[in-house]
Order: C-alpha cells, then structure tokens, then sequence
C-alpha cells in the first residue's frame, strides 16, 4: 500500500491508524496529533471554491449543531482552526487530484480546481465516522481529524456508472439520490440510459407523442406502466449533477432498440408497423430504417433538443444489437446500399452511425456507442464503450479511437452477485471481488491505453423494478468499480478492500442504502457470461 509512517520517525509515540477510504488515495502519510472541527472552526474559500464550501458546511452543520462560517478573504490564509478550500493553480495533481494535510491548528485542501476541492472534501467526509451521514448531533470527538498528508489523483478519467430507466422507470429524487452516492465515490460520469424498446423517457417538445405514447406500455399483467423526465427536470438533475462534478451522458438508442419510438412514428421502421411500446425483454426486430431520409430528419430532429440540454461533451448513440433482417428485406434499404456502394447491412449500419456521428460532431459535441459501432468500419472520431468483453475496446484503441471498459464480464450490475442469490437459470454471476480484479487497461501496451477513457459499472433494469432493487444490485459492486477507475494498480489489494468496505457499508447504511451484503465473493466455477446479457 501507498501508506508510509514517515512523520515523526523517530519519536516514541505512534503514527495515527490509516483512515479507510474507497476508493484508495494514491499517497498518505500518517502524522500524530489531531485537529479538531469545533464551534469556531471557520471554512475558508475562494469564488471557485464557495459551493464546495457549503457542501462540507452542510455536511458539518447537524453534527456541529450550527453551521459553520464560510469566510471569502485572503487575510485568512494563515489563520489558525480553519478548513481552506483553496485552488492552487500550479498543483501538479491535474484537473480531479488534490492534496490534504491536516496539521493539529488547520485543514487544507488544495487542487488545480473545484472538481479536486470537492474530491479532497469526500476524502474528508470519508476520515470523519460514517455517523457522520445520520445528519444528527454528534460527540466533540466524533469531529476529531488525525493528522495526515494525502496526495491524491485519478487514474482515469471516465469513472462511470449507467443506469437504464426504459425498461423501468426510476423518478427524479432516485437520480439526485444515484448522483449523491456517485459523489461519495469520486465517480464522475452519469451515463443515462434514456431511450428503449420499453420506453422513451425524455420529453422531446417537437415530437410530444414520444412521452404521450412512447414512455407508456401495458404490461403482461394489463397494468400501465410508464414514465418520463420533462426537459425542466433534466435541467434540474443537470445542475444537481454539475454541483457534484458529474457529467451527464444521454443516450439516445439507435438504429435498433427504438419500438418505443417506432410505436409512436411507424413510419420510421422498414414495414411501417403498426407496433407497440413492448413489454418484453431481449432483441426486437423492428429498428429504425435507414432507407428513408425522414428516419434522418426525425433523429437529427430529437439530438437538437438533447444536444441543446445537455452541456457534456458525449452523447451515446447506442448501435448495440442490431438485427438486419428488415433491411435486407427493405427496397428502399437496398437502393441506399446501392448508391452508396456499401457492401452489406454490416456497412449501412455503419452508414447510419457515420452519418449521425457527422451531424453530431457538426454540433460541437463526441459521439460514444456499444462496440457494435466498429462493426463496417467506425466513424473517426467516435467513442466505443466495450461491453462485449474487451475485445472492442482492444480493436478500438488499437485504431486510434477512445474507449470506456464496460464489459459483461467484470461490469454488469445485473448479473447476480453470488450463488446464494440465484433462483433463475441461465444467471450470470459477477461476485464483487471479480469487480474489484478488473484492469481496463491491462490487456493494451502503455500507447494503446492512453484511449483508455476509464471504467464504467452499467445496470441494467430489466429485472430490477424498484430503487430498493437497484441500490440491492449497484451496491456494493459499484465501490468496486470506484476503485478501479480511480485507484493505481499497486494500490489495489483485495484484502484491504473488503475491510476498508465495513467502514463504507456502515455509511451506506446511515445514508439509507440497500446494499448486497452477502458473499463476496465465490466457491463455485461460475459460467462465463456470455456475449449477448439479454435474453
Ligand atoms: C448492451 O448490454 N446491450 C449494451
């Protein structure tokens, strides 16, 4: 471990026990005397630095019984029981890193921006006792710091966690909820799985029949089930997102995964329907048909009104599972392939998602999709997220192209996460300490993973009806892909994850989480998933 016991060698008295934080800080060094937050402890900020401030002050203020003074003045630098949030513009720990020291009279954070302040307050919220989440009054104690020195930055900087609200629908509060927990583990990206065969879930103010239709299905057992966030409230989250430094990426599904949209504008499939929003799982055939310009009108249509929401620099396009079937069956597929002198259905899917990642791109913004996308040659410029495996990814950095790790095999939150828990068969299993040994960059040469974006943790909802199921699947494997997206390697140590994660299980608890919390880990050969997760 990065832990060393320098400070103060020498001396008769013993270093402080090292604070057990997830992810792993890259450097401490423990010291021996403490500081203590008490009544007068003021928290000094900067412009760029005041809304970190409030979140460490709110965090304090139950267990303090007032809320600490936030004070704006450069006089203040050297004063004594203070909490400084200062941005050091030469910081050599990059835009996320920070440092801590915590001396007996002060706290520090310094960092090149906000985005590390904030890191560098998590890691604090982490070095205080997790009742520290109970939002109550606390003991004097309770607010005594150890004396430390960390030094702390990312290894990647796309540390991300999906959530598909298609195929069930998660309201407003679990979002902010979602992006709360998300914060407490230094990830950063929110990847917003909008759109499915079981619903359209953003509101699109040129085509409203998308959430009046497309966002509602009739389920097997005759129930209504369905749901959507208007663009008031996806500018809500956004900027409870930005608040946390988290980037929202959107997707958008295409060309398949679209019944949603296809029930709402038959139109735009290759038979002209009619369909249902479905209420089964698995692959459908209907997809959009590119075949007819107006398929291209309708989505250029739907990204300007998701482009213009959305301030992060990605958007996903989806282009996973796409069956051929209607296009080869299609004449109008079949002329476009002959004007464009594309070879098969393996290029006009490549056609589309070339094309839409032009339109995009002419917009200032990066496309990123499934692995599929590399399938008839990938658009330059383009993202792969590899969630077959890691092969897409390999092939995708290998080319020169930026990826995000998220294969089934080390990713998938919906895969059960231990025998115990297994009723239906096929399952696939992924124990959290088959998470915890993920290495997104370990099968590349050092130049070809410097594509690697980061790491992402996707659950699927398939199977997963409600915020108590989800927090039951996310957590907390989702601690584990924390730490694989921020920790270094040499950082990384099974054993001391799982007792650090006690600490942190205590804390999700306090925070009203409905963590997983049997086995770890596994006895039995378990199946490799396979390729495809859905049934
Ligand atoms: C996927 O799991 N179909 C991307």
């Amino acid at each position: 471990m990065a832990t060393v016991s320098l400070m103060g060698a020498g001396c008769a008295s013993q270093p402080n026990p090292r604070p057990m934080i997830i992810p792993e800080p890259t450097h401490m060094e423990m010291g021996q005397k403490h500081f203590q937050i008490n009544d007068k402890t003021r928290i000094i900020v900067q412009t760029d630095t005041r809304g970190t401030g409030e979140f460490l002050a709110d965090l304090l203020t139950p267990a303090l019984g007032h809320h600490p003074e936030l004070v704006q003045n450069a006089a203040l630098l050297n004063t004594d029981n203070a909490i400084l949030l200062l941005i050091d513009p030469g910081s050599p720990l990059g835009e996320e890193g920070y440092q801590l020291t915590i001396t007996h009279n002060t706290l520090r954070i310094f960092a090149a921006t906000d985005a590390g302040i904030f890191y560098g307050v998590q890691t604090l919220r982490q070095m205080l006792p997790p009742e520290i989440e109970l939002k109550k009054s606390l003991a004097p104690s309770a607010l005594e710091l150890p004396a430390i020195s960390i030094m702390d930055r990312p290894r990647y900087r796309w540390r991300g966690f999906m959530l598909d609200v298609s195929r069930h629908f998660f309201p407003p509060e679990y979002i902010k909820r979602t992006l709360d927990l998300m914060a407490l583990q230094k990830l950063n990206t929110f990847h917003w799985h909008l759109t499915d065969d079981q619903g359209w879930r953003i509101q699109i103010k040129r085509y409203p029949e998308l959430t009046s239709i497309g966002a509602w299905r009739t389920d097997e057992n005759g129930q209504r089930y369905g749901g959507f966030y208007t663009q008031d409230e996806i500018r809500d989250i956004i900027h409870y997102a930005a608040a946390r430094h988290i980037t929202i990426v959107p997707e958008i599904e295409m060309p398949g995964h679209c019944m949603a949209a296809l029930a709402t504008y038959p139109e735009l499939s290759d038979t002209g329907g009619p369909f249902k929003v479905s209420d089964k799982w698995g692959i459908h055939y209907d997809v959009y048909c590119p075949g007819k310009e107006s398929t291209f009108v309708f989505l250029q249509n739907v990204l300007d009104e998701v482009i213009a929401l959305f301030p992060g620099p990605f958007i996903h396009i989806g282009g996973d599972e796409v069956p051929k079937d209607q296009w080869k069956a299609n004449p109008q597929c079949q002329a476009l392939m002959k004007r464009e002198h594309l070879a098969n259905e393996e290029e006009l899917q490549s056609y589309f998602v070339k094309r839409i990642t032009a339109y995009v791109q002419s917009k200032g913004k990066r496309v990123i999709g499934w692995d599929e996308i590399l399938e008839g040659g990938l658009a330059p410029g383009a993202a792969v997220m590899s969630w077959r495996g890691t092969k897409g990814g390999i092939a995708a950095a290998q080319s020169g192209h930026d990826v995000v790790m998220s294969p089934g095999t080390h990713c998938y939150l919906d895969h059960y996460q231990s025998e115990s828990q297994i009723p239906p068969k096929p399952f696939r299993l992924l124990t959290l300490e088959k998470v915890y040994s993920f290495d997104p960059s370990g099968e590349l040469t050092p130049d070809e993973a410097k594509y690697v974006l980061g790491v992402q943790g996707n659950l699927w909802t398939e199977q997963v009806a409600t915020p108590q199921r989800a927090d039951y699947m996310a957590y907390p494997r989702l601690a584990a892909i924390a730490e694989v997206g921020w920790s270094i390697s040499e950082n990384k140590d099974w054993p001391d994850f799982e007792s650090r994660l006690k600490s942190f299980e205590q804390r999700l608890s306090y925070l009203g989480v409905n963590y997983f919390a049997g086995p770890t880990t596994t006895t039995q050969p378990a199946a490799e998933p396979s390729a495809a997760t859905k049934p």
